[in-house]
This record gives structure tokens, C-alpha cells and sequence, in this order.
């Protein structure tokens, strides 16, 4: 049985005290019982330290929303994966669409900070999904499957076994579009379906992917009933903090 996740993408929000005050909320409302849901909070890198000492419980996991491709040296702007390592830094986000979009990485890119992650143990969260012109022209899947074997099929079974994998469609992330249950299930299932046939059946089941893309308290529910949706990567709705315990909540109750 695969476990459930919650996880809040911050993007490039808010300021230091908006953040501090956010992550106090956290702190005091996000329900102590949430076995069989994990929590994983992602602000911007300025935060992270503080973010640690504020999350100071043990249930409630800090990630990072990047990371560089490169180890260490003179690449300046980066943050590595030894360094967020250094901080416990457990999880983070690979591949958004954002990265894709505005920052021209591409799965060479991804597929080597995925490597230098789990050399660290840090688990990527790696982000796939298609635009709206892509799905229109019924290429979501070839699109998807693109995104998924240039990235991740250089892994072996034990490491492809650690990474999250996040659904976001391009066209429902900040949209207030979700995509509808079907259409998620539906990926997910293509999705589980290329792990099985390129690793085997019992990575298939065991990998955890999340849905992302206009997940707020009112859709959360039926999206995270779907039998292969294993959570939801939220970024609007992950800077209400009364929005995204309420999150969390639903998913404790599936
Ligand atoms: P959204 O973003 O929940 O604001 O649509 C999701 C994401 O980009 O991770």
C-alpha cells in the first residue's frame, strides 16, 4: 500500500515575514495523527534553514523547489545537492514546468540532478506533464513518455524505486483548471504502465505520483480518491495555511 503525500510548492513566495508567519501556522495546525500521510513543505532556499528550525517536528518533511546539475565549484547562483544535504534536506522538486519554461532546462538537466540527489539521499520529486496545445493535439502521452524515459530511464531498479514522480499538466497549474480526476487517473495509470514495462510490476506499484495542477480543499477530495493518484504537489493553494491543512486533512481521511 503505497503511502499518501502532501506536498507545497512555495515558488517564489512570499517575503521573509510572510514566511515565518506561514510556517508558524504550520507548525501549530497541521494535525499530529497524519500516519500514512507525509508532508513535505517547499519554500525558496532563503527559507530553508529557517523552515527546519520552525518544522522542528519530525512529521513534517522540508524540501527545496531545485537543485544544481553541477556538484560543487565556481557556478555561480547554484545551490547543490551536498549542500541542501548539509541542512537535511530530504526531498526536492525537479523539472517543474516553470524550470522548463522560463529557465530552459531540458531532461539532460534533470536527469543528472536526479543522480547527484540520490547520490545524497535526497529524494526529486521530478515533475512531468504536457500544455494545453500539446494536449489539444492528443500528444500528452508521447509528451509524457518523453519527459519520463530521458530523465529517469538511466536509473536502476533500486534508485527509480526512491523518486516521487508529480503529474502537472501544464495548462491546470495556476489556472484555477484542474484536470479532472479521469483525465489524472488516466496519466497516472499510463505512467505506472512505462515504469512496469521499461523496470517491473512491483516498482510500478510501489512508485508514489502525485497530481499537481489547481489542487485547492474543494477538489482535493476526489482527485485523491483515484486508485493510482498518491497525493498532490499544491502551489497556490500551499500559501493559505488554513487552504492547505484543510489539504491535508482530506488526505488523511481517503
Ligand atoms: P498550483 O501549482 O497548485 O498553483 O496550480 C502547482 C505547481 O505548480 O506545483
Amino acid at each position: 500500500m503505497r503511502k499518501k503525500i502532501v506536498a507545497g510548492n512555495w515558488k517564489m513566495n512570499p517575503n521573509y515575514d510572510e514566511a515565518i508567519d506561514l510556517l508558524n501556522f504550520l507548525k501549530d495546525n497541521i494535525p499530529t495523527d497524519h500516519s500514512g500521510v507525509d508532508i513535505i513543505i517547499c519554500p525558496p532556499f532563503i527559507y530553508l534553514i529557517e523552515a527546519k528550525k520552525i518544522l522542528n517536528r519530525q512529521d513534517i518533511y522540508v524540501g527545496a523547489q531545485n537543485v544544481s546539475s553541477f556538484t560543487n565549484g565556481a557556478y555561480t547562483g547554484e545551490i547543490s545537492a551536498a549542500m541542501l544535504k548539509s541542512i537535511n534536506i530530504n526531498y526536492t522538486i525537479i523539472g517543474h514546468s516553470e524550470r522548463r519554461q522560463y529557465f530552459g532546462e531540458k531532461e539532460e538537466n534533470f536527469s543528472k540532478k536526479i543522480k547527484l540527489c540520490l547520490q545524497e539521499h535526497i529524494t526529486p520529486i521530478y515533475c512531468v506533464g504536457e500544455t494545453l496545445e500539446q494536449r489539444n493535439n492528443g500528444e500528452q502521452l508521447k509528451v509524457v513518455e518523453k519527459q519520463i524515459s530521458e530523465a529517469l530511464y538511466n536509473l536502476s531498479d533500486d534508485e527509480i524505486a526512491k523518486i516521487i514522480i508529480a503529474y502537472e499538466p501544464v495548462w491546470a497549474i495556476g489556472t484555477g483548471v484542474n484536470a479532472t480526476p479521469d483525465q489524472a487517473q488516466q496519466m497516472h495509470v499510463f505512467i505506472r504502465e512505462l515504469i512496469a514495462k521499461k523496470y517491473n510490476q512491483t516498482i510500478s506499484q510501489g512508485i508514489i505520483i502525485l497530481y499537481g495542477g489547481s489542487v485547492k480543499a474543494s477538489n482535493a477530495k476526489e482527485l485523491f480518491s483515484m486508485p493510482d493518484i498518491d497525493g498532490g504537489l499544491i502551489g497556490g493553494a500551499s500559501l493559505k495555511g488554513k487552504e492547505f491543512t484543510s489539504i491535508i486533512n482530506i488526505a488523511m481521511n481517503i
